[in-house]
């Protein structure tokens, strides 16, 4: 026996020992978590040129399920494979930007002036961020009058396209953190997209509202953006120890079928922890189970020829 093993507790020793038997053959192939083989998504060749960027909305009216946790995320896992992403701030309450490390109501100048101002530009309100390759356009409480203004406007669902088109040849991907709500404000990020992606968080009521999203969604590819295309849905705050996680699950694959990533993204308090550190999880805990998830989605979207 070694010293080491003798001097720790029964507790200790046993993770050791079994760390040290043989890992048993996996039992047939792996499986997502709605019984879907899970296929092994490679790590994304690395990009000889950057752009043009792929646009992509993160959509859903209802708050609170993972949006904006999810274009950070994502944002910071695809920036680690080397994809030049910028992250678009479309949210009033700038919870992006706190994520990311800015203080937005410190700001003169964001997206709003960018989208409502002539001579100001989507490139005078970029900022860089804390990680390489990832940088971000802020938005603040400004932005709400812009919902309001955008009313009397001409063309007033493609003033966040236009202003995009600044800067989309220098991202390989541009993700745009939507309000939760289906107003002016998410019909110009729908018109500027060429996909979007649905985080639904698994609770009972996750359907409900969906519908509607959906609605809008083909309504704005018929009237403003023929290119737009539903990404994926994204399953977020899962908890596998539940049978009401894994039912609802299960229920949002019966609806929509493929459309449902196979990566799902566990609850857990890691992803408010990392806010409050105005952090990505990826840099935040970068070995825990969230931030392998978002690298996993980020393979996967890669995978399925939604990002370069
Ligand atoms: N997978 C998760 N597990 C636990 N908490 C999460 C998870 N994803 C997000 N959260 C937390 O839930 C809250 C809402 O998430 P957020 O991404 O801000 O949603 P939205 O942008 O849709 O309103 C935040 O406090 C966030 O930290
Ligand atoms: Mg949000």
């Amino acid at each position: 026996m070694s010293s080491q093993a003798s001097s720790e507790s029964t507790e200790q020793t046993l993770p050791t020992l079994s760390a040290t038997l043989p890992h048993p053959e996996p039992q047939g192939p792996l499986l997502d978590p709605v019984g879907r083989e899970l296929p092994e998504f490679p790590v994304p060749e690395p990009l000889g040129s950057h752009g043009p960027g792929r646009i992509i909305a993160l959509c859903n009216q209802k708050g609170g399920v993972g949006k904006t946790t999810t274009t950070i995320s994502l944002g910071a896992a695809l920036a680690e494979y080397g994809r030049r992403v910028l992250v678009v701030d479309f949210d009033p309450q700038g919870a992006a930007s706190v994520g990311l490390g800015v203080n937005p109501n410190e700001l003169d100048r964001t997206i709003y002036n960018a989208m409502m101002e002539r001579g100001t530009s989507l490139r005078d309100v970029l900022r860089t961020t804390d990680i390489d390759g990832l940088d971000l356009v802020p938005a603040n409480i400004d932005l709400s009058a812009a919902e309001v203004q955008l009313v009397g406007e001409v063309a007033r669902e493609s003033v966040l396209s236009r202003a995009l088109r600044d800067v989309v040849d220098d991202y390989d991907v541009i993700l745009v953190d939507c309000q939760p709500s289906l107003g002016l404000l998410t019909v110009n990020a729908l018109t500027a997209a060429h996909g979007v992606m649905i985080p639904l968080e698994c609770e009972f009521f996750a359907l409900r509202g969906v519908a509607l999203l959906v609605e809008t969604i083909e309504k704005v590819r018929d009237r403003l953006n023929p290119r737009l295309e539903v990404d994926g849905i994204l399953a977020t705050m899962f908890d596998s120890r539940t049978l009401h996680a894994r039912e609802v699950v299960q229920r949002v694959y019966e609806a929509f079928g493929d459309t449902l990533f196979h990566t799902v993204i566990g609850r857990t308090v890691k992803f408010p922890d990392a806010s409050v550190a105005a952090e990505p999880i990826t840099v935040y805990a970068p070995t825990h189970a969230g931030a392998t998830a978002y690298r996993q989605l980020a393979r996967e979207l890669v995978a399925r020829g939604d990002a370069a």
